[in-house]
């Protein structure tokens, strides 16, 4: 059975009362090989596959601490802003919990799978006509000004305790600490979660390492990599179009302590990297998800990648956000339902 990250990782997380957990099995996510990949890059590649939890998104290992935090003190909701991944898994989980989940959004930029989730468990969504940065805003003022709700975006410390645990697992399943971690970078939660993780593991004398940490964000929405905010971020990768990343000093902070860098990719890499994950390795992830191995496809072109053992952090799966893929590729038109139809189609395929 899956226990989840709160009971697989109990010493190491904030104190959640027995009855107050809230899980859905979230956590212990397969670090699949990449052979193909590895050569590309000239470094052994591993791919955390982080759809694999229970919203098909990083998200969870956080949420379930958030949540179970919110209902150990009583809250009576929960209010996030979201490009769709956290409102999805605040909605899951706010369900689970029987409490009530308000969930804002950037009207009609939220991948279609995600807005589909939302619906499905019954949160109530509110689309704003303006982007994640101005939600954000809204919903902290929104948890500020009720005491019986509680924010569960990452800036909500219970959100970076759980999701240091997907750290701890790549150490465990490797055995040591990767030579380097790549992930896409947005609020920037999830980079500082990692960080934090690696850190901790690291003073607590599992390892005398600690990996570089890589983030990426899009080029239309590089905050971090210009040095000053953007107002109208724009990607494909809808996941990370954020201007103002909440976490921007603690994804600076982790570049800087490990040696690492915060770099930024264009759209066509993304799209090009998250093809190869698709085609190359048979593992289908969302494009801000591949913005990870469009880095590390960029830095080994440079002549300037990480050597030995990497991890690529798939954030979340491809089934999200399905228009991209239709924007690109259709499905053929129907042929006739006979033998030779088809097998033409084969003969087409594998002369
Ligand atoms: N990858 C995916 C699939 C995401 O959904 C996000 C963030 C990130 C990467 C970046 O992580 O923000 O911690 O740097 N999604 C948030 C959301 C913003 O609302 O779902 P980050």
């Amino acid at each position: 059975m899956r226990q989840g990250v709160i009971r697989r990782f109990r010493g190491w997380l904030p104190e959640v009362p027995d009855h107050a957990v809230t899980t859905i099995g979230e956590g212990d996510t397969p670090l699949i090989e990449a052979p193909t990949l590895s050569e590309r890059i000239g470094a052994k590649l591993f791919l955390k596959f982080e759809g694999m939890n229970p919203t098909a998104s990083f998200k969870d290992r956080g949420m379930t601490v958030a949540m179970s935090r919110a209902v150990a003190s009583g809250s009576r909701a929960c209010v996030c802003a979201s490009t769709g991944n956290t409102a999805a898994s605040a909605a899951a989980y706010a369900a689970r919990a029987g409490i009530k989940c308000f969930v804002v959004v950037p009207a009609g930029k939220i991948a279609l799978g995600k807005a589909v989730q939302v619906l499905a468990h019954g949160a109530e969504i509110v689309q704003i006509e303006g982007n994640f940065d101005a939600a954000l805003r809204i919903s902290q003022q929104i948890a500020g000004d009720r005491g019986d709700v509680t924010l569960v975006n990452s800036v909500n410390p219970d959100r970076i305790q759980g999701q240091k645990t997907g750290a701890f697992e790549v150490c465990e399943v490797l055995g040591s600490p990767p030579d380097a971690l790549a992930l896409p970078v947005g609020n920037a939660g999830n980079i500082t979660s990692y960080w934090k993780g690696f850190s901790e593991w690291r003073d607590a004398g599992y390892s005398g390492l600690a990996p570089r940490m890589l983030g990426f964000q899009a080029e239309g929405a590089s905050p971090l990599v210009a040095g000053h905010d953007f107002e109208n971020p724009e990607t494909v990768a809808s996941a990370i179009r954020i201007g103002a990343p909440a976490s921007k000093e603690g994804a600076l902070a982790a570049a800087r302590e490990s040696g690492g860098a915060i770099e930024s990719v264009t759209d066509d890499e993304i799209l090009a990297a998250q093809g190869l994950l698709a085609r190359e390795e048979g593992v289908f992830c969302e494009p801000a998800s591949a913005a990870g191995l469009a880095g590390l496809l960029k830095l080994a072109g440079e002549g300037r990648g990480p050597e030995g053992t990497v991890v690529s952090v798939l954030t979340g799966h491809g089934l999200k956000d399905p228009d991209v893929i239709l924007d690109r590729v259709e499905l053929p038109e129907p042929v006739a339902a006979t033998f030779e139809a088809v097998a033409g189609r084969m003969e087409r395929l594998v002369p």
